[in-house]
């Protein structure tokens, strides 16, 4: 990787403004002052430093949110509110982009990172990464319904699901459940409901793959993943559990 690409994705600033550093002679490599934006790097070996103190270059991000109510799941919007606003400018600097999508109204669980490659795992059709909801449901939710879901359900557009495991927490006129799917067609829970005649009224994922919703986070907060948290996404990854 360039130096100037480093920097500036180290949050040294605009390529512009690293540019200028690198002139000023006051950025080395392994010791050397190096003065040219082109200089190839390589993050996991050389020891980059501004003035004598070292660049903490990491080339992933991951963040782990509590995604909110009312915010879209997208990069950019002209109109909307996205998850990335919910960001420190901070963290922004690596281009994290959210791993799949959650309705404006859903809450819950959702990966941001600028790891290209775990993303395309993760949400790759035929890896079938389990994602589990939190759902309320207008309606009694039976034991018919779990079976109808392990069976699969007909959508609107004529789409059979694939089994899903539904765990009742509470069945009455304002239903408590647990839906796992391995799948993600769009707006698939409150379809899967519809299907069955029922209506999902609120919506929350809390697990996708090995990772959890962490409760200590509110809606609209986040964090980064712990190293323990990135080590078990790269096992699920490399063991191709997914
Ligand atoms: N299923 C839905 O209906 N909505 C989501 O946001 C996620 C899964």
């Amino acid at each position: 990787m360039r130096i100037d690409k480093l920097l500036s994705n180290a949050g040294a600033g605009s390529r512009k403004e690293v540019k200028k550093l690198l002139k000023n002679g006051i950025v080395t490599v392994n010791d050397q002052v190096v003065k040219d934006p082109k200089t190839q790097i390589d993050p996991e070996k050389d020891v980059v430093m501004i003035s004598g103190e070292v660049v903490d270059y990491k080339e992933y991000v991951y963040f782990l949110m509590n995604k909110p109510d009312g915010v879209i799941s997208a990069t950019e919007d002209f109109f909307e509110k996205t998850v990335l606003d919910l960001l420190d400018e901070s963290d922004r600097v690596r281009s994290p982009f959210p791993v799949g999508r959650l309705d404006k109204d859903t809450e819950g669980l959702l990966l941001l990172t600028n790891d290209g490659g775990l993303a395309h795992h993760l949400l790759s059709p035929k890896k079938h990464v389990p994602k589990t909801y939190f759902a309320v449901v207008k309606g009694e939710v039976t034991e018919q319904d779990a079976e109808d879901f392990r069976k699969g359900v007909v959508l609107d557009d004529g789409y059979k699901t694939k089994p899903a495991s539904l765990n009742i927490i509470k069945s009455g006129m304002m239903s408590d459940i647990e839906l796992t799917i391995t799948e993600g067609k769009f707006h698939q829970v409150k379809r899967m409901f519809a299907a069955v005649g029922k209506k999902v009224v609120y919506l929350k994922r809390i697990s996708m793959g090995p990772l959890t919703l962490d409760e200590n986070l509110k809606p609209g907060e986040y964090r980064e993943l712990t190293e323990e948290e990135i080590e078990t996404l790269r096992q699920y990854e490399a063991e191709d559990f997914l």
